[in-house]
């Protein structure tokens, strides 16, 4: 644990250059932060489901039909204040998250995104979350109405042993045929989540496990790794030491064992964790380097500013009903901790140019991060031709393992506090 902390505190200096980095309670100044911008992107958080899965970091909580009609009316409000702010600028990425979306398809979803579109200059497709349990016919035809052409949905595992541990709402047999409904309806991409490294979880079941979503005859497979994130149910309740915590090691082995069946399949890898079927629009979240976060927990990125709403769903409906701003946490970001995110997300989708970081930064990559390419290339992490980077598989792997040094405890940190307290002071990073 003290190597951990030790290698964290070590990395973030040398990105960073921060000796500490806190997130504050007030509520920064908007007016003119997006002079200059080209393109926004948005991401619209919807907090409800239906049941809550013991190991799921995100910020939800039981759907109930009044709190959903008044989260409707808040979030209207919150994208009203965005009016004159956005002004004109396009919106070339929009992404509905969770939670879970479809928790809302017959409760004012499509009223939030004729707001949406009434008030942003929307230029871009729709990319949302469902859950399988959702995806009745009906519900697919009313997805396709709402405007979504890219769908995800949880399938997490194909085995029902692994399904009823997880505490899964549906067997395999159910979660293929709603699968399967959702790629005859003819979306540009269907992507299905799975989850991998579960206790107990044998090396012969990750291959079937490949083997079966590939035969599903989706757009993409997104593999993750079951993480313990410290304030889930999950954390609390593991008594098994091994439940959740498998070593980085067979991890790394059941991802192989998943890039074989899916590189062999046609797949190609477009991020840490994605597989997508060449020529498909991959599905992912905001792509765009600036982006909006409406709704509870939503979270935003304006070039030197990240603030984060109030996690908790009645304090956001109640500080919109009285006209203030949701707005819990801010943080002013150094010019060296933008480089360092920016860092962050090009790992994590694999491949950059380095123009594209002069292009945003004015400075060229190598005098900035120039001195850890050399050894990262030497270990066979990454091919660097001058410009275009692009890493390997183990690359990739292990440097998100580096990554995950910073992501998993700031993540813990920050959701963690938000979801304990409305309204934190601050959060030390
Ligand atoms: C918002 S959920 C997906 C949509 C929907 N709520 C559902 O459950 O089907 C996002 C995805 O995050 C992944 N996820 C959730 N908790 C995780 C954890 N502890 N470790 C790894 N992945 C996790 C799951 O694959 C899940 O499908
Ligand atoms: S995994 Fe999906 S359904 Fe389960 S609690 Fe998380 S967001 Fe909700």
């Amino acid at each position: 644990m003290w190597l951990e902390g030790f290698l964290r505190t070590l990395l973030r200096r040398s990105l960073t250059k921060e000796k500490r980095i806190a997130l504050e309670n007030t509520v920064p100044l908007l007016e003119g932060r997006f002079e200059g911008t080209e393109e926004l992107g948005l991401y619209l958080h919807i907090p409800f489901c239906r049941q809550i899965c013991h190991y799921c970091p995100y910020n939800k909580e039981i759907y109930r039909p009044e709190v959903a009609a008044r989260y409707v009316e808040a979030v209207k409000k919150e994208i009203d204040t965005y009016s004159d702010l956005a002004g004109n600028t396009p919106v070339t990425s929009f992404y509905i998250g969770g939670g879970t979306p479809t928790t809302m398809l017959q409760s004012g979803l499509e009223e939030i995104l004729k707001h949406v579109f009434g008030v942003f200059n929307m230029q871009c497709d729709i990319h949302m979350e469902s859950h399988p349990n959702d995806l009745s016919s009906e519900n697919l035809n009313a997805i396709v109405s709402l405007g979504v052409e890219h769908l995800s949905m949880g399938v997490e595992a194909v085995q029902d042993r692994h399904l009823e541990a997880l505490g899964r709402p549906y067997t395999v047999m159910q979660v293929t045929a709603a699968v399967e409904r959702a790629v005859r309806t003819g979306f540009k991409c269907v992507n299905v989540d799975v989850m991998f490294a579960l206790p107990g979880q044998t090396y012969e079941e990750i291959e079937e496990t490949g083997h079966d979503l590939v035969g599903l005859g989706v757009d993409q497979i997104s593999a993750y790794p079951l993480f313990t994130f410290p304030y889930t149910k999950l954390a609390r309740t593991a008594k098994d030491e091994s439940y959740g915590s498998s070593s980085v090691f067979k991890r790394r082995k059941m991802l192989g064992i998943l890039e074989g069946v899916f590189y062999e399949a046609g797949l190609e890898r477009t991020s840490v964790w994605a597989f997508t079927k060449p020529g498909v629009p991959k599905y992912c979240s905001v792509t765009v380097p600036l982006y909006v976060g409406l709704g509870a927990s939503g979270g935003s990125y304006l070039k030197d500013l990240f603030y984060l709403n109030t996690f908790n769903v009645e304090e956001y409906i109640n500080a919109l009903e009285a006209g203030r701003e949701p707005i819990a946490l801010s943080l002013d970001l150094s010019e060296r901790m933008q480089m360092a995110g920016w860092l962050y997300w090009r790992i994590y989708e694999t491949r950059f140019r380095k123009s594209d970081f002069e292009k945003r930064f004015g400075k060229e990559f190598d005098q900035v991060y120039g001195r850890y390419m050399k050894p990262l290339s030497l270990l066979g992490f990454l091919e660097d031709d001058g410009d275009e980077v692009v890493l390997s598989d183990e690359g990739t792997y292990w440097l998100h393992v580096l990554e995950d040094l910073f992501s998993i405890e700031y993540v813990s940190k920050l959701w963690g506090t938000s979801q304990q307290e409305p309204w934190p002071e601050s959060v030390v990073l």
